[in-house]
Protein backbone atom coordinates (compact mmCIF):
# COMPACT_ATOMS: atom_id res chain seq x y z
CA UNK A 1 0.00 0.00 0.00
CA UNK A 2 2.75 2.36 1.36
CA UNK A 3 4.32 1.67 -2.04
CA UNK A 4 1.55 2.32 -4.33
CA UNK A 5 1.24 5.82 -2.71
CA UNK A 6 5.10 6.35 -3.41
CA UNK A 7 4.68 5.62 -7.00
CA UNK A 8 4.07 8.26 -9.49
CA UNK A 9 0.10 7.44 -9.87
CA UNK A 10 -0.02 6.49 -6.65
CA UNK A 11 0.72 9.92 -5.53
CA UNK A 12 -1.39 11.55 -8.36
CA UNK A 13 -4.58 9.55 -7.13
CA UNK A 14 -3.83 10.68 -3.21
CA UNK A 15 -3.13 14.26 -4.88
CA UNK A 16 -7.02 13.34 -6.41
CA UNK A 17 -8.32 12.59 -3.21
CA UNK A 18 -7.37 15.29 -1.43
CA UNK A 19 -9.05 17.79 -4.30
CA UNK A 20 -11.69 16.01 -4.20
CA UNK A 21 -11.99 16.18 0.09
CA UNK A 22 -10.99 19.78 -0.23
CA UNK A 23 -14.08 20.64 -3.36
CA UNK A 24 -16.11 18.84 -1.04
CA UNK A 25 -14.84 21.23 1.91
CA UNK A 26 -15.74 24.48 -0.69
CA UNK A 27 -19.08 23.32 -1.21
CA UNK A 28 -19.73 23.29 2.48
CA UNK A 29 -17.96 26.61 3.32
CA UNK A 30 -19.62 28.22 0.65
CA UNK A 31 -23.32 26.77 1.88
CA UNK A 32 -22.49 28.31 5.70
CA UNK A 33 -20.84 31.50 4.14
CA UNK A 34 -24.12 32.82 1.33
CA UNK A 35 -25.93 32.01 4.83
CA UNK A 36 -24.58 35.69 6.31
CA UNK A 37 -26.38 37.41 2.83
CA UNK A 38 -29.82 36.31 3.40
CA UNK A 39 -29.76 35.76 7.34
CA UNK A 40 -27.91 37.16 9.72
CA UNK A 41 -29.27 35.31 13.21
CA UNK A 42 -29.23 31.62 11.05
CA UNK A 43 -25.59 32.47 9.99
CA UNK A 44 -24.65 32.92 13.88
CA UNK A 45 -26.38 30.32 14.92
CA UNK A 46 -24.80 28.00 11.99
CA UNK A 47 -21.74 29.10 12.97
CA UNK A 48 -21.69 28.88 16.44
CA UNK A 49 -22.60 25.05 15.91
CA UNK A 50 -19.81 24.57 13.35
CA UNK A 51 -17.20 26.31 16.22
CA UNK A 52 -18.27 24.55 18.75
CA UNK A 53 -19.47 21.07 18.08
CA UNK A 54 -16.35 19.03 19.42
CA UNK A 55 -16.83 16.46 16.80
CA UNK A 56 -16.19 19.54 13.70
CA UNK A 57 -13.11 20.82 16.27
CA UNK A 58 -11.19 17.51 17.45
CA UNK A 59 -11.91 15.73 14.34
CA UNK A 60 -12.87 17.46 11.09
CA UNK A 61 -11.05 20.68 11.17
CA UNK A 62 -7.55 18.50 11.98
CA UNK A 63 -8.37 16.42 8.85
CA UNK A 64 -9.47 19.36 7.08
CA UNK A 65 -5.84 21.20 7.92
CA UNK A 66 -4.05 18.12 7.08
CA UNK A 67 -5.71 17.94 3.99
CA UNK A 68 -4.83 21.70 2.69
CA UNK A 69 -1.19 21.08 3.79
CA UNK A 70 -0.99 17.91 1.97
CA UNK A 71 -2.82 19.18 -1.05
CA UNK A 72 -0.04 22.36 -1.14
CA UNK A 73 2.97 20.06 -0.55
CA UNK A 74 2.17 17.08 -3.16
CA UNK A 75 1.52 19.67 -5.55
CA UNK A 76 4.51 21.03 -5.06
CA UNK A 77 6.64 17.65 -5.38
CA UNK A 78 4.32 16.48 -8.51
CA UNK A 79 5.36 20.22 -10.26
CA UNK A 80 8.64 19.19 -8.99
CA UNK A 81 9.09 15.86 -10.45
CA UNK A 82 7.31 16.92 -13.90
CA UNK A 83 10.04 19.20 -14.47
CA UNK A 84 12.72 16.63 -13.92
CA UNK A 85 10.90 14.27 -16.35
CA UNK A 86 10.46 17.48 -18.80
CA UNK A 87 14.40 18.16 -18.82
CA UNK A 88 14.41 14.26 -20.08
CA UNK A 89 12.36 15.51 -23.06
CA UNK A 90 9.09 14.19 -22.55
CA UNK A 91 8.07 13.41 -26.49
CA UNK A 92 4.51 14.51 -26.08
CA UNK A 93 4.75 17.49 -24.39
CA UNK A 94 4.55 20.63 -27.13
CA UNK A 95 3.67 23.61 -24.86
CA UNK A 96 0.57 25.06 -26.25
CA UNK A 97 0.25 22.44 -28.90
CA UNK A 98 -1.52 19.67 -26.72
CA UNK A 99 -1.91 21.62 -23.45
CA UNK A 100 -3.97 24.08 -21.65
CA UNK A 101 -2.12 27.55 -20.58
CA UNK A 102 -3.75 26.56 -17.10
CA UNK A 103 -3.12 22.92 -16.38
CA UNK A 104 0.65 24.28 -16.95
CA UNK A 105 1.19 26.98 -14.80
CA UNK A 106 -1.55 24.90 -11.76
CA UNK A 107 1.79 25.78 -9.75
CA UNK A 108 1.44 29.19 -9.86
CA UNK A 109 -2.43 29.87 -9.54
CA UNK A 110 -1.72 27.11 -6.44
CA UNK A 111 0.53 29.36 -4.97
CA UNK A 112 -1.96 32.71 -5.31
CA UNK A 113 -4.67 30.35 -3.61
CA UNK A 114 -1.86 29.79 -0.99
CA UNK A 115 -1.21 33.39 -0.55
CA UNK A 116 -4.87 33.60 -0.15
CA UNK A 117 -4.86 31.46 3.00
CA UNK A 118 -2.59 32.73 4.36
CA UNK A 119 -4.50 35.67 4.52
CA UNK A 120 -7.84 34.12 5.18
CA UNK A 121 -6.38 32.08 7.97
CA UNK A 122 -4.91 35.63 9.84
CA UNK A 123 -8.78 37.47 8.91
CA UNK A 124 -10.27 34.55 10.58
CA UNK A 125 -8.90 31.37 11.92
CA UNK A 126 -6.13 32.14 13.87
CA UNK A 127 -8.21 34.47 15.85
CA UNK A 128 -10.59 31.94 16.03
CA UNK A 129 -8.06 29.67 17.10
CA UNK A 130 -7.05 32.36 19.33
CA UNK A 131 -10.14 33.05 21.18
CA UNK A 132 -11.38 29.38 21.75
CA UNK A 133 -8.64 27.71 22.60
CA UNK A 134 -5.51 29.99 24.30
CA UNK A 135 -8.37 32.32 25.65
CA UNK A 136 -10.70 29.42 26.68
CA UNK A 137 -13.61 31.45 25.61
CA UNK A 138 -16.48 29.65 24.00
CA UNK A 139 -19.24 31.73 24.36
CA UNK A 140 -19.81 33.07 20.71
CA UNK A 141 -20.39 36.48 22.04
CA UNK A 142 -18.01 39.59 22.35
CA UNK A 143 -18.73 42.87 24.49
CA UNK A 144 -20.99 45.42 22.50
CA UNK A 145 -22.18 42.87 20.12
CA UNK A 146 -25.74 41.83 20.69
CA UNK A 147 -26.51 37.65 20.14
CA UNK A 148 -23.25 35.73 18.76
CA UNK A 149 -20.35 37.55 17.42
CA UNK A 150 -19.93 36.33 13.87
CA UNK A 151 -22.28 38.07 11.39
CA UNK A 152 -20.31 41.02 12.73
CA UNK A 153 -16.81 40.06 12.63
CA UNK A 154 -17.47 38.78 8.95
CA UNK A 155 -19.10 42.22 7.91
CA UNK A 156 -16.00 43.51 9.31
CA UNK A 157 -13.65 41.84 8.02
CA UNK A 158 -15.09 43.17 4.28
CA UNK A 159 -14.40 47.28 5.44
CA UNK A 160 -11.46 47.67 3.39
CA UNK A 161 -11.10 47.60 -0.42
CA UNK A 162 -7.93 46.15 -0.79
CA UNK A 163 -8.92 43.30 1.21
CA UNK A 164 -11.86 42.64 -0.87
CA UNK A 165 -9.94 43.46 -3.85
CA UNK A 166 -7.52 40.27 -3.18
CA UNK A 167 -10.35 38.23 -2.68
CA UNK A 168 -11.58 38.95 -5.42
CA UNK A 169 -8.60 38.41 -7.43
CA UNK A 170 -8.01 35.19 -5.68
CA UNK A 171 -11.77 33.53 -6.04
CA UNK A 172 -10.99 34.33 -10.15
CA UNK A 173 -7.67 32.46 -9.76
CA UNK A 174 -9.37 29.78 -7.59
CA UNK A 175 -11.80 29.02 -10.80
CA UNK A 176 -8.87 28.90 -12.98
CA UNK A 177 -7.66 26.13 -10.72
CA UNK A 178 -10.75 24.36 -10.13
CA UNK A 179 -11.40 24.56 -14.01
CA UNK A 180 -8.46 22.13 -14.75
CA UNK A 181 -8.03 21.03 -11.42
CA UNK A 182 -11.71 18.62 -11.95
CA UNK A 183 -10.65 17.25 -14.91
CA UNK A 184 -7.29 16.44 -13.67
CA UNK A 185 -8.63 15.02 -10.73
CA UNK A 186 -11.10 12.59 -12.37
CA UNK A 187 -8.33 11.37 -15.15
CA UNK A 188 -6.26 10.63 -12.52
CA UNK A 189 -8.96 7.95 -10.52
CA UNK A 190 -9.01 7.13 -13.68
CA UNK A 191 -13.28 8.12 -14.69
CA UNK A 192 -14.54 6.13 -17.48
CA UNK A 193 -14.83 7.81 -20.64
CA UNK A 194 -19.06 7.52 -21.08
CA UNK A 195 -19.44 9.73 -17.62
CA UNK A 196 -16.42 12.00 -19.03
CA UNK A 197 -18.63 14.40 -20.64
CA UNK A 198 -21.04 14.86 -17.32
CA UNK A 199 -18.17 15.01 -15.13
CA UNK A 200 -16.87 17.39 -17.24
CA UNK A 201 -20.25 19.95 -17.52
CA UNK A 202 -20.70 19.28 -13.58
CA UNK A 203 -16.93 20.12 -13.28
CA UNK A 204 -17.09 23.53 -15.00
CA UNK A 205 -20.27 24.67 -12.95
CA UNK A 206 -18.69 23.85 -9.98
CA UNK A 207 -15.52 25.65 -10.55
CA UNK A 208 -17.74 29.13 -11.82
CA UNK A 209 -20.17 28.69 -9.64
CA UNK A 210 -18.94 28.24 -6.10
CA UNK A 211 -15.86 31.24 -6.94
CA UNK A 212 -18.78 33.35 -8.28
CA UNK A 213 -20.65 32.71 -5.05
CA UNK A 214 -17.77 33.67 -2.98
CA UNK A 215 -17.12 36.82 -5.17
CA UNK A 216 -20.99 37.84 -4.09
CA UNK A 217 -20.59 37.50 -0.43
CA UNK A 218 -17.65 39.50 -0.24
CA UNK A 219 -19.18 42.18 -2.37
CA UNK A 220 -22.25 41.63 -0.76
CA UNK A 221 -20.69 42.46 2.90
CA UNK A 222 -18.70 45.34 1.22
CA UNK A 223 -21.32 47.52 0.36
CA UNK A 224 -23.86 46.57 3.31
CA UNK A 225 -21.84 47.11 6.52
C1 LIG B 1 -16.07 35.34 0.92
C2 LIG B 1 -15.58 34.15 1.05
C3 LIG B 1 -15.23 33.47 2.35
C4 LIG B 1 -15.67 33.75 3.61
C5 LIG B 1 -16.64 34.83 4.05
C6 LIG B 1 -15.02 32.81 4.52
C7 LIG B 1 -15.19 32.77 5.89
C8 LIG B 1 -14.49 31.98 6.77
C9 LIG B 1 -14.62 32.02 8.20
C10 LIG B 1 -15.58 32.91 8.96
C11 LIG B 1 -13.76 31.10 8.71
C12 LIG B 1 -13.52 30.77 10.20
C13 LIG B 1 -14.35 29.59 10.58
C14 LIG B 1 -14.05 29.09 11.98
O1 LIG B 1 -12.99 28.50 12.18
O2 LIG B 1 -14.89 29.30 12.84
C15 LIG B 1 -13.08 30.47 7.61
C16 LIG B 1 -12.15 29.46 7.71
C17 LIG B 1 -11.56 28.82 6.65
N1 LIG B 1 -11.72 29.13 5.31
FE1 LIG B 1 -12.97 30.55 4.55
N2 LIG B 1 -14.23 31.97 3.79
C18 LIG B 1 -14.31 32.33 2.44
C19 LIG B 1 -13.66 31.75 1.37
C20 LIG B 1 -12.77 30.69 1.47
C21 LIG B 1 -12.13 30.05 0.35
C22 LIG B 1 -12.34 30.43 -1.11
C23 LIG B 1 -11.34 29.06 0.88
C24 LIG B 1 -10.43 28.08 0.16
C25 LIG B 1 -9.84 28.31 -0.99
C26 LIG B 1 -11.48 29.08 2.31
C27 LIG B 1 -10.83 28.24 3.18
C28 LIG B 1 -10.96 28.26 4.56
C29 LIG B 1 -10.30 27.32 5.45
C30 LIG B 1 -9.39 26.16 5.02
C31 LIG B 1 -10.67 27.69 6.76
C32 LIG B 1 -10.21 27.04 8.08
C33 LIG B 1 -11.04 25.86 8.41
C34 LIG B 1 -12.37 26.19 8.99
O3 LIG B 1 -12.42 26.63 10.12
O4 LIG B 1 -13.42 25.96 8.35
N3 LIG B 1 -12.36 30.07 2.64
N4 LIG B 1 -13.55 31.04 6.42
Amino acid sequence: MSGFFNSSIGRKYAMALSAFFLMFFLLQHFAINIVSVFSPGTFNEVSHFMGTNPLIQYAVQPILIFAVIYHFVMGFVLEIKNKGSRNVKYAKNHGAANSTWMSRNMIYSGLAILAFIVLHFIDFWFPEINTKFIQGDWSGTLEGVEGYRYFEELQHKFVEPWRVGAYVIAFVLLALHLMHGFTSAFQSIGSTAGRKQTMQNIGKAYSILIPLGFVIIALFHHFNH
